[in-house]
């Protein structure tokens, strides 16, 4: 239902056909019978900053932003959260009551609900993890292990650099190994997870032998189309507990729609199953 009360909030891409929010806040609205819609929102690179200061005068609570505007909207903000800083992203806006925009990122709170749920019992603490990919979505996962507690994050990226400039930029517990290494970094681990989009649908499954992994370490793929990518499936196969990545999309969307719609909204199979099917 809307009317013209309706708290209103969206998702800015360009493009934004492939963005799978407003499924999943839809199907949070009409669960919830909230009086509010969730829209899509293309918005070319150069209209950026007019349409995030359109929000306010629209009437807009707020919106998620995603590719490829997550780095400009750092900028455009009038408050970056310090985490959104740190992650160099900002995928959630809230608008004020005075209009001022708040700029975060809830990803790594996404990654960190995701296994949490789909591990019970499992946290940050219990030992190293090692991080495959130096891209993006590594920054958020890096940020949150670290801020959780991992004692150590072995980092592994194809391009050895690009590691380098992501340690030396977060800081905090990280070992850079080199991608010739990776395999035997796998020794003691006690979480994996892949970064990178290899094992992506019409992409080739991630290179890493899993031998030396421990039979009770997590692992998880931020890949997610699959569902259950080349990566999961050996891990499941020599008994590994593994959590797949599309929990991570509907639990980083759980502190935008709270603030927005008023409602902490549960993620169940009938979310995954309203996002997945779409
Ligand atoms: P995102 O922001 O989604 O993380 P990205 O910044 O393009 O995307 O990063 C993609 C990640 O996948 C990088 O870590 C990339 O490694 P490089 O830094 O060496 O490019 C990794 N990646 C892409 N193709 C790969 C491949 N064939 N083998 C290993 N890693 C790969």
């Amino acid at each position: 239902m809307l009317t013209a009360k309706g708290r209103l909030a969206g998702v800015i891409g360009w493009p934004v056909g492939h963005s799978r929010s407003p499924q999943l806040h839809g199907h949070w609205l009409a669960r919830y019978g909230i009086d509010g819609a969730y829209v899509p929102m293309a918005v070319a690179p150069e209209r950026l900053e007019a349409a995030l200061r359109g929000l306010a005068a629209l009437g807009f609570r707020g919106c998620n932003v995603t590719v490829p505007h997550k780095e400009a909207a750092m900028a455009l903000v009038d408050e970056l959260d310090p985490l959104a800083r740190r992650i160099a992203a900002v995928n959630t806006i809230l608008v004020r009551e005075d209009g001022r925009l708040f700029g975060t990122n809830t990803d790594g709170f996404g990654f960190l609900a995701n296994l949490q749920a789909g591990a019970p019992g499992w946290s940050a603490g219990r030992g190293p993890a090692v991080v495959i990919g130096a891209g993006g979505a590594a920054r958020a996962v890096i940020v949150a292990l670290a801020d959780a507690g991992a004692p150590e994050i072995r980092l592994a990226n194809r391009t050895r650099s690009r590691a380098e400039t992501l340690a030396a930029e977060l800081g905090g517990p990280i070992t850079v190994i080199d991608w010739a290494d990776r395999v035997a970094a796998l020794s003691g681990a006690a979480l994996l997870v892949n970064t990178t989009t290899e094992g992506m649908v019409g992409r080739p499954a991630l290179d890493l032998a899993l031998d030396a992994l421990p039979a009770d370490a997590l692992v998880n793929d931020i890949v997610y189309v699959p569902l259950e990518t080349p990566l999961l499936a050996a891990a499941k196969a020599r008994g590994n507990p593994v959590v797949d990545g599309v929990g991570m999309l509907l639990h980083q969307a759980r502190p935008g729609f709270e603030a927005w719609f008023g409602v902490s909204p549960v993620v169940d199979a009938a979310l995954r199953a309203a996002v997945l099917g779409a």
